[in-house]
Parts: C-alpha cells; structure tokens; sequence
C-alpha cells in the first residue's frame, strides 16, 4: 500500500494538481520544491481545496542533504519526480544550466531513494521525445529523437532510469509518463498554470489575451498540412494528468515484472489546432481573442497526438475531460487570479 508520496516540484502547474489528487486518494503527500517556479501560496491553495495540507520543504532536489533529512524523517513508499526546468527556448540559450539541474536533482534524487531502499518513481517525461519524425497517432514504441536541450534531458534521464532498474531490477520500478499538453485548472479556480514571464505555451497565451493582457496571439504558422493549416496537439486536463499519475503509483505497487521502466502516454488520443483552441476560448469566455497568424515556430512539429491504449490497458486510465473543460477551468482560474499567485 502507498502510503506516502514525496512530489518534487510538487508546488507547481502539474505538481500541485497532482498533490490534490493524491490528497483525494487518502495519502499523504511531501512536496519537494526549491520555488524557482512556483509559489509558497500554493499550499494554502491545495488544503482549501481538499481540506488537507501537504507537508512542504523548500529544497533542491540537487541538495543531498537536504534530501536525505526528508527522507529520514519520512517513511516515503514512493517518488514523483517532476522537478526540473522546462522552458524550450531557454534550453537552447542555456543548454548548461538544464544539463545540470535536471540531470543533477535526478541522479542525486536516485542515490538518496536507493540509500533509503525506496523502489517506485514515478517520471514526469514528455511527448517532446518523439521528436518530429513519426506518425501519429504515436506509440510508446516509437523511435525517439529530440530537437532541443530540453527535451533531451527529458530524454537522456528515461535513459539513466532504464540503466539504473536494469543494474538492479529488484531495487526500482519506474513509470515514464510522457505528457502531450497539459491544459486546464482544477475546476475550483483556486490553483493554475502561473508563468511568471511571457507565456511560451498556447493555453496560458490565449487566456491571458482573452483577460487583456496581452493584445493578440501569434499563431506560429498558417500553412501545416492540416485542416485548417494550424498545428494540432493533444490537449489534457491537467486533472486527467493528475489523475494517471495516482493511476501510474497503484499499478507500480502492484507489477511483479522486473525490469520494470515502462514509457507510457499520457494525452487524450485527440487533438485540436491552435485555431479550434481559440474558437473555443472565445466561446467559453465570451471575448474576442485576437490573433495574427506569422511564421512558423522552429522546432515545432504539425501534429502531435497520442495513442493512449496502453494507458488504457495496464493502468485502466483514460482521460475523461473534453477541450471544453480545460478551456473553462484555465478561464476560471485566469479570471480569479488575473496576476497568479503574485497579488491575488
Ligand atoms: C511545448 C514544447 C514541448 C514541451 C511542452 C510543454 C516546443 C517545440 N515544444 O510543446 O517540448 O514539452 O511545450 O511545456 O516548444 N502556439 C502558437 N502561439 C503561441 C504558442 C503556441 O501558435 O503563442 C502553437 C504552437 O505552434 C503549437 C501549439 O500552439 O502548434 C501548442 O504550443 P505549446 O503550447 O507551446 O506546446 P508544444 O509546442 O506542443
């Protein structure tokens, strides 16, 4: 039985919906998280929400010590790993800083759980490893390839994580969730996607154009070849997310394989172009967002949607939310908390 959950990055967009998440399920949960991205604010947010407070230490991952206090005073049963930098851009301005920090937090995180003999983690990789050269919808055995630092870090600790369970498969069991995009706020408007700087992700984009802070969207790209010549990705909800992530800690609990590092999709199998996107935010919202479609964004691919049968077949997961929802949800949370955690 898990009892116990240490989430590092845990106060963040994803990390704080899965602690709702893992709250709900009865466990208890301890965030790891250094706040380079995320706000202290959070914590009040997720008890008011679920009526229980996560415990907290604001600490970094690649902070040893720090880890193996956590670790001592706790009897942690299982590990989401989801800290780490993730801004693509920036990755290619300072591919250094992310070889070092998510790589580092990772290898350091994995020495303190097997000194502490902890077997279960559970990784937050991305759909970004299947580069731009396959055919959708894609599979967890697809080839993978990666375009940007970031995502080759996503890459190169998938690789690490198969070394390690295969050096000792009795000692971990590892889930890679590759994510396709996470969308949406938990429907109570009380916890969010937050960017601190300009968004880079569509979601944030448009809802923050939706509210007026921003004059238009820029549509990176009018002539894909899809319908209606915009790129189309598969947006979840980051509560579907959430919720695979509980689904990924129970089935890890229960797999007797060993050599268990599993890569598996987490998205919703359907995908929707930037401009269905905005015609829904326009709906849900009632505003006019304004757009102008320019060149097309490097490193972007045409179309990118899962095929979620494995998900389906060996955690009985599926995400039931609809683009509609995310739409709602990120628009309730944008309309509450208009600067973030910052000054609402
Ligand atoms: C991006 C990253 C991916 C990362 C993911 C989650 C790239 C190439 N990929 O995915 O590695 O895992 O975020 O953070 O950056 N779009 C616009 N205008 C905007 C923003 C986006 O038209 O201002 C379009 C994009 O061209 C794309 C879609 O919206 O077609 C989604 O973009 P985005 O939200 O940035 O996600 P990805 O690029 O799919």
């Amino acid at each position: 039985m898990i009892e116990r959950v240490l989430v590092t990055g845990g106060a963040g967009y994803i990390g704080s919906h899965i602690a709702v998440t893992l709250l709900r399920a009865g466990m208890e949960v301890i965030i790891v998280d250094n706040l380079s991205n995320a706000s202290e604010l959070v914590l009040d947010r997720i008890e008011a929400i679920t009526g229980r407070k996560p415990l907290f230490y604001k600490a970094d991952c690649r902070d040893k010590q720090a880890l193996q206090g956590i670790f001592n005073t706790h009897h942690v049963n299982a590990v989401i790993h989801l800290a780490g930098y993730k801004a693509v851009g920036e990755s290619c301005e300072m591919p250094l800083m992310y070889y070092r920090n998510n790589l580092e937090a990772t290898l350091v995180l994995l020495e303190v759980m097997r000194d502490f003999g902890v077997d279960k983690l559970v990784f937050s990789s991305s759909a970004t490893v299947y580069g731009d050269n396959v055919s959708m919808p894609v599979r967890e055995q697809a080839p993978t390839s990666v375009t940007n630092p970031y995502g080759r870090t996503k890459l190169m600790i998938e690789d690490i994580l198969r070394d390690v369970v295969e050096a000792r498969p009795e000692a971990l069991k590892v889930a890679l969730l590759r994510y396709f995009n996470p969308a949406g706020a938990d429907e109570s408007g009380l916890i969010g996607e937050d960017p601190k700087a300009t968004p880079n992700n569509l979601m944030p984009y448009v809802s923050q154009v939706a509210i007026g802070k921003r004059q238009k969207l820029s549509v990176f790209g009018g002539d894909y070849p899809t319908e209606d010549g915009t790129g189309v990705r598969d947006y979840i909800h980051v509560a579907d997310l959430a919720s695979g992530h509980l689904e990924a800690l129970r089935w890890l609990d229960e797999v007797v394989d060993l050599h268990c590092c599993q890569p598996i999709n987490l998205g919703t199998g359907v995908g929707y172009s930037v401009l269905e996107v905005v015609s829904a935010f326009e709906q849900v919202s009632g505003r006019q967002v304004t757009y102008e479609i320019v060149d097309r964004r490097a490193g972007d691919v045409a179309v990118s949607y899962a095929d979620v049968t494995l998900a389906s077949e060996l955690l009985g997961w599926q995400a039931e939310k609809t683009l509609e929802d995310m739409v709602s949800d990120a628009w309730r949370w944008q309309q509450r908390n208009p600067d973030g955690y910052g000054r609402s």
